[in-house]
């Protein structure tokens, strides 16, 4: 099928995601910040990106690292001031990139001028710009559970009243219902995109709206509740409002994040069109070929759970909307670890990154993903540092589990794994800080680390340089349809794209195994030009080879 829908700027960029807390420090306190920001746009610019997503820069007590905004508009005192953030946006526009904002409207901080004076009194007009509600007797409103700690609901007992919070107890839900909290988020919108940004990663934006009554949850043990405001009933509406009021003035584009999100379900919001609020979704279903719902609920590694995931969303979008592509980010730990090979850690690296930019759509690259950084093994359950994993103690400590085993779960499902500061050097902090590292460095930085992956032109650094280059310099691989072989191996991965009557053939061994591959019918791989390889000995015996492991291999039909 060809497809229907247009070329368009943010369809081919790639984008770089910085976690800035870790990404690097430019005062020597230890936190990552704007000024170290700066130093590094060059770098940024030299990875053959065009876009940076800032997660969530504001002002913020970090009870979620950022995502509790106390004030949309401005910049936490961590990361400098509005003035710095003016300068690094003109620089990255001076090379080229551009920059998208994290947007949290889910909820504020509880440390947020309109929280503390929706607590003042009922009456305030502040009031309704959350979900302040009476208990049924003793009991909250409702059996919501939080999804980041215990119940949903804390109790104020000056207004003998509970108000909801989804997430942390310090991040209470915004009631979008009220047309003030919309006018509210229109004017950040536009405060922001009048200062030149380019657009907006929308936080967990498909549970913005609540479903009326806020009636009882299927009973869980975490995110009971979910299913009365996952993707809600005024959802589309409100979205559509921030697009028709403020979005379609400006030339920007937006990502929401969207848990539990179908392709199907996704095109309501994302198909281009007249009724389209979003361009583009984050979904999680490809981050459960090892784990189920979360992923403190590990599973073995299914490569087909992976290739169906993306598989669908490639076919169901194809034609119709587009498709966000991304393998790490700072809420999931390292790839490498879980997709790939920590034996084999350069090669299975370069695999899939292969694997998952080589298919339609816009791809993110998660800092340090690009040089291979991998999971930490922290021995000390006093050093991790996020709501996530605390929450979870408690929850596996009352399903009787020792600390010793919660260790080497949280060792290996913590999101903190993707938030250790970023390793530019061999040099004492990572050539992170001069100062004290805010959190635990990854010892293999000596190793793993920039300037090394620079020094080495056979690194996964320039791999990413290489790919990203070809990307762009090869429509096909943004804009050709996409289509599945061997779809029921459970070692290789290997789809076809076509575009205008040039052909590419993608070829993913997942496994350190030597694997038989033959080219699907139709394909002659001797007349196919080799566009990239992870291995240098690259010969074709009887139209297909052995693969070594965990081999990629693109070659490219005209
Ligand atoms: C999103 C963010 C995550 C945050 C959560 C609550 O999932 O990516 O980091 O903790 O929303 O805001």
């Amino acid at each position: 099928m060809e497809s229907k829908v247009g070329r368009n700027w943010y369809k081919e960029l790639a984008v770089y995601q910085i976690w800035p807390r870790s990404f690097c420090d430019g005062n020597g306190d230890g936190i990552g910040d704007l000024e170290g920001v700066l130093s590094k746009l060059d770098y940024i610019k030299s990875l053959n990106v065009d876009a940076i997503w800032f997660s969530p820069l504001y002002c913020s007590p970090n009870a979620d690292y950022g995502y509790d905004i106390s004030d949309y508009r401005n910049i936490s005192p961590d990361y400098g001031d509005i003035k710095i953030f003016k300068k690094v946006l003109d620089e990255a526009h001076k090379r080229g990139l551009k920059v998208i904002m994290d947007l949290v409207l889910n909820h504020t901080s509880d440390e947020h001028d309109w929280f503390k004076k929706s607590m003042e009194s009922k009456e305030s007009p502040y009031h309704d710009y959350y979900f302040w509600r009476k208990g049924k007797g003793k009991n909250p409103p409702n059996n919501w559970k939080s999804c980041f700690e215990g119940g949903a609901w804390e109790y104020n007992e000056k207004l003998d009243e509970y108000y909801l919070h989804v997430f942390a107890k310090k991040q209470p839900d915004l009631n979008m219902d009220n047309p003030k909290v919309r006018q509210e988020v229109k004017g950040i919108m536009k405060y922001w995109l009048d200062m030149g940004v380019d657009g907006f990663r929308e936080d967990v934006i498909t549970y913005i709206s609540k479903r009326e009554g806020l009636p009882n949850g299927f009973p869980l043990p975490v995110g009971c509740g979910m299913e009365h405001y996952t993707n809600g009933p005024h959802l589309h509406e409100y979205l559509s409002e921030f697009k028709h009021d403020v979005l379609d003035n400006y030339d920007c584009f937006t990502v929401g994040e969207a848990p539990r999100m179908t392709p199907e379900k996704a095109l309501k919001f994302i198909e281009e069109g007249p009724n389209q609020d979003l361009n583009l979704m984050f979904h999680f279903q490809h981050m459960e070929a090892d784990s189920f719902m979360t992923d403190w609920i590990h599973m073995p590694f299914s490569l087909k759970k992976l290739k169906k995931a993306f598989t669908a969303w490639q076919k169901k979008l194809y034609g119709r909307a587009w498709n966000s592509l991304y393998i790490e980010n700072h809420d999931h730990p390292r790839i490498i670890d879980r997709f790939g090979s920590l034996k084999y850690r350069v090669a299975s690296g370069k695999m899939l990154a292969v694997m998952y930019i080589c298919q339609s759509g816009t791809p993110f690259i998660y800092q340090g993903q690009e040089i291979g950084m991998t999971n930490i093994k922290i021995n000390d359950l006093n050093k991790y540092k996020d709501v996530i994993t605390f929450n979870n103690y408690k929850i596996f400590k009352k399903l009787g589990v020792s600390d010793k085993k919660f260790l080497e779960i949280t060792n290996r499902a913590t999101r903190e794994n993707a938030r250790t500061p970023m390793q530019w050097s061999d040099k004492p902090g990572a050539g992170f800080t001069t100062g004290e590292p805010w959190f635990y460095i990854n010892p293999n930085y000596k190793q793993i680390n920039v300037e090394a992956a620079e020094k080495d032109p056979d690194s996964l650094l320039n791999f990413y340089r290489r790919l990203l280059k070809i990307r762009k310099e090869n429509p096909i691989i943004i804009y050709g349809n996409y289509d599945e072989h061997y779809k029921n191996s459970t070692s290789l991965y290997v789809y076809e794209r076509n575009y205008e009557g040039k052909r590419l053939l993608v070829v993913c061994s997942f496994t350190e195994k030597p694997v038989n591959f033959k080219a699907p019918q139709g394909f002659y791989l001797g007349e196919g030009k080799l566009l990239l390889s992870n291995y240098k000995d690259v010969g074709i015996t009887n139209n297909g080879f052995v693969t070594k492991p965990y081999e990629t291999r693109v070659y490219l039909f005209e």
